[in-house]
């Protein structure tokens, strides 16, 4: 599936709150990821930011005013509603939310959204009486059911001072939200598990085995999946990166807290995606107190098995469910791959070798193969890990519609 922003005309809707500094952040964010971005601002917004800053940054007129001559405005909200595979309106104030609600067109943002027929997003932000007041919750309710797609303001501090629901949310997760919108949701319905990160076995209270694993790989397919419109659960390891919007996240630290908290949720789950780095082994007992190192130059772990996760899950497979692995190997990918798939019963199994430039743990890019339940192999270009979620759960899909579907809806109703 093409997914992402790269290439699409999206019209950023700028109105006249304090969070309209955020939308310069958000602006640059949208051209970074290769979209052609026009924006309209209400008078009021340039009150708080010059329209020659998002024209240097969008490399086109700002729109304002239908009625100046200057620019050719009074055609643009007709031409650009016909271009526009997105709208995005941040930060959204009660004027404009009440006039889209409304059909009420009396500036040139307002009567765009008239004329606009593609996914728009909503991100509100104003003082937090406002925004819980009646009128307002009314009139959000009745862009949602025309089909908006409405962000949640951040709690917080205000700048008015107050302090409650109110604020725009930060840049990138509006553009996370964008992305959401944007994408097709072949994965509604589903329920996926995704593992990621590494696992921890302590050897004493300051010390422990682990990996490099970063997770990334992990949290892109989480994202990718509830971009499609999965619901998701995500169970990681010790990672350093920002949770998935709208996922539910479980941390967990060693291989049996992850074992634990996977065998929780593998019943209900269509599709598992498993690429945690497990540590294979850990301490036969970690040790109560942190260890001294003493007199003696040699010292000895004495480690123990941890249960093969994804095995047990392959085991356990119901007629109708998916599992995929992650094989990180330093050599003989195919053979090792192979053998992993055959031996844990997977659908698929993803390989790559971690010794190989910008394939390796903690990286942003990753260069896998497919490999397949009936022998095929399916080798794939260096890419961003975002894409290869993608093309993953592309071809989970295709496996899918060559098997039956046995999940029953008492496990679908659990998520
Ligand atoms: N895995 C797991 N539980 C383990 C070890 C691995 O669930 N205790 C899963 C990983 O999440 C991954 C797949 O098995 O999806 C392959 O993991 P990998 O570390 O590449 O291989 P191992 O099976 O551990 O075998 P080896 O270390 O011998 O390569």
């Amino acid at each position: 599936m093409k997914t992402g922003i790269k290439n699409k005309n999206i019209i950023l809707g700028v109105c006249g709150g304090i969070a309209a500094y955020k939308s310069v952040e958000l602006l640059r964010l949208l051209k970074k990821e290769g979209a052609d971005v026009r924006v309209i601002m209400t008078k009021n917004a340039r009150e708080f930011v010059g329209a020659m800053t998002f024209e240097a940054l969008s490399g086109h007129r700002v729109c304002t005013d239908l009625f100046a001559d200057s620019d050719d405005a009074s055609i643009k909200h007709i031409e650009w509603a016909s271009v526009a595979d997105a709208v995005v309106i941040a930060p959204a104030t009660a004027n404009i939310i009440g006039k889209c609600a409304n059909g009420i067109a009396d500036d040139a943002l307002s009567t765009f959204m008239l004329a606009v027929t593609s996914p728009v997003l909503l991100c509100p932000s104003m003082n937090t009486n406002m925004y819980l007041s009646r009128p307002v919750q009314k009139n959000l309710e009745m862009l949602a059911s025309y089909g908006y797609v409405i962000t949640e303001p951040g709690a917080g501090e205000l700048a008015c001072g107050t302090t409650g629901p109110g604020r725009l949310p930060e840049p990138p997760e509006i553009l996370d939200r964008l992305i959401c919108c944007l994408t097709p949701k072949d994965l509604k319905g589903k329920k996926v598990l995704v593992t990621a990160g590494p696992t921890r076995e302590a050897i004493d209270p300051v010390r422990f085995i682990s990996n490099p694993s970063s997770g990334k790989m992990g949290y892109a397919v989480a994202r990718a999946a509830e971009h499609r419109g999965a619901g998701v659960v995500l169970i990681a390891g010790p990672v350093n990166l920002t949770d998935p919007i709208n996922v539910t996240v479980l941390k967990v630290s060693s291989a049996q807290e992850m074992a634990a908290a996977v065998f929780n949720y593998m019943e209900q789950s269509d599709i598992i995606v498993k690429t945690a780095a497990v540590s294979d082994f850990r301490p036969k007992e970690a040790a109560k107190q942190k260890i001294k190192k003493g007199e003696k130059d040699e010292a000895t772990l004495f480690l123990v098995k941890n249960q093969d996760i994804l095995k047990e899950l392959g085991r356990r497979k119901k007629d109708g469910q998916i599992l995929v692995g992650f094989a990180a190997e330093t050599e003989e990918l195919e053979r090792n791959a192979g053998k992993k798939l055959e031996e844990k019963n997977l659908d698929m199994i993803a390989g790559n070798l971690v010794n190989h430039p910008g394939s390796g743990f903690a990286t942003d890019t990753n260069q896998v193969t497919l490999f397949y339940r009936n022998g095929t192999k399916e080798p794939l270009s260096a890419m961003g890990k975002d894409e290869v979620a993608h093309i993953l759960l592309d071809r989970v899909l295709s496996v899918i519609s060559s098997k039956p579907s046995v999940i029953s809806s008492e496990a679908s109703r659990i998520l």
